[in-house]
């Protein structure tokens, strides 16, 4: 579609009956910011401008925009084969699929259940976790615990487990029987730190708390983001993610790791699990498994969870669980196609080497007026700002409004800017995506 025929489009459209997920949707549609195109690093806008990509869509476009691959091999697998069910019937792609997806992930975790979101990615986690325990003769195990500031997806597992207050304040009571643990954010002690904070190992001694309260026999799992995204960016203190590790070990709780963004490649290794070695019992992912083309989640699971659900009768099902569109065939290939991309151009760990060249650029903000914090991690950076007094947020989406109009894509949450480019951003446009932000940070109020 030609831009001018685009924006006569857009200019034609009724934007009434369209209900915007997670967006102010009358200030959008007093001035509606409409994307028509997008190609490696850039969207193009309705009216024909560039824009730099600073977030990977919504941290998913890993491998960047309309790359040949995946475009290619989702044309040729909806002209092949658009669906097929994945309850009692299978199709290849996703047995080849889930086979690289675990070859991929450190052992043992290296069985494959596919989902079509992190959102059910987190729910599917959830439920294993509690079915496993059950079917261990742990039963009583029924507790979920999460973490303050976490962000797990909309579903009702998700809200339960995450902490994030505007997420979960107006949806009822959720999930019973969940608590959550401290966050680890401490700008106190850590406001600037390059790459992991060194203070607040010691958070993860709020487990601990937790177990005495509630007794370790009533608890199934643990989920945590290795690195928090949707929060602002909170990044793992040194030595936190394995002392969690321990606590669940010796309790007898299963570990989750949500990898929904740190997944393919953002932090310069395949996973987080690889990033932090610490490995958990049940791994989420979505996003850029299919590099954003198309919906898809995957949970990992250990060997040992998979095996506890495969005993009874051969001709029941083990596990009463799935979606329709669990392993669609058009996910999977776009995730197959996605997997060779990442593969050929060296995707997964291209963070690591151009990470340094990231941090210094990131943390040469620290002079701009009213930034208060900055973060980073892998290809991940957040700058956190003084929110205007009794306006929170106003500050950060004037930023994200005046970045538009300058040409870069950035996200807020809060007062938090969050970045999260493409793996395959240039060095030129990390240049460029900070110099834009240090202009847009130089001019709003
Ligand atoms: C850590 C984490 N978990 C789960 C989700 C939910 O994913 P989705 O929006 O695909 O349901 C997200 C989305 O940002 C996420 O960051």
């Amino acid at each position: 579609m030609s831009t001018s025929a685009s924006t006569a489009q857009v200019s034609t459209n009724n934007l009434d009956a369209f209900w915007m997920p997670f967006t102010a949707n009358r200030q959008f549609k007093q001035s509606p910011r409409m994307f028509v195109g997008a190609k490696d690093m850039h969207y193009t806008t309705s009216d024909g401008r560039q824009v730099l990509d600073g977030t990977a869509g919504l941290w998913c476009c890993n491998a960047g925009h309309c790359r040949p691959k995946i475009v290619e091999a989702v044309q040729a697998q909806v002209a092949e084969m658009d669906y097929a069910p994945a309850f009692q019937m299978g199709h290849p792609k996703a047995f080849e699929l889930a086979a690289r997806l675990s070859a991929l992930m450190p052992s043992p975790l290296d069985h494959v259940f596919f989902t079509g979101s992190g959102s059910e990615s987190v729910d599917t986690a959830l439920k294993i976790a509690l079915a496993y325990q059950r079917a261990i003769g742990q039963g009583t195990r029924t507790r979920l615990i999460g973490r303050e500031r976490g962000y797990h997806g909309v579903g009702f597992g998700g809200i339960s487990v995450g902490g994030i207050v505007n997420n979960r304040k107006t949806f009822g009571t959720m999930l019973t029987g969940v608590d959550h643990m401290r966050h680890t954010h401490d700008p106190a002690r850590n406001a600037f730190s390059r790459g992991m904070p060194e203070n607040g190992a010691e958070y993860a001694e709020d487990l601990i708390r937790i177990i005495q309260l509630h007794d370790p026999s009533t608890i199934a799992a643990v989920i945590v983001e290795p690195v928090a995204g949707s929060t602002g960016v909170l990044i793992p203190p040194k030595h936190y993610l394995e002392r969690l590790r321990e606590i669940c070990d010796q309790h007898g709780i299963l570990l989750i790791f949500d990898e929904v963004i740190t997944g393919f490649g953002r932090l310069g290794t395949p996973f987080a699990v690889d990033y932090f070695g610490v490995t958990p019992d049940l791994v989420t992912t979505a996003k850029g498994l299919t590099s954003g083309v198309i919906p898809m989640g995957a949970v990992f699971c250990t060997k040992a969870i998979y095996d506890a659900f495969m005993h009874g009768p051969e001709h029941l099902i083990e596990l009463f669980h799935g979606y329709t569109y669990s392993a669609h065939p058009i996910a999977c290939a776009a995730a197959l196609a996605t997997l060779d991309t990442y593969e050929e151009e060296g995707l997964l760990t291209r963070a690591a080497d151009i990470a340094q060249h990231w941090e210094d650029g990131l943390h040469s903000l620290k002079d701009c007026p009213n930034v208060i914090d900055i973060r980073n991690l892998g290809l991940i950076g957040a700058v956190e700002l003084d929110p205007i007094a009794g306006e929170p947020t106003k500050r950060a989406f004037s930023a994200f409004l005046k970045a538009y109009d300058d040409g870069i894509l950035i996200r807020t949450t809060g007062d938090i800017i969050a970045l999260s480019p493409p793996l395959i951003i240039s060095k030129d446009q990390i240049d460029e995506l900070f110099g834009k932000l240090r202009t847009v940070l130089m001019t709003i109020d």
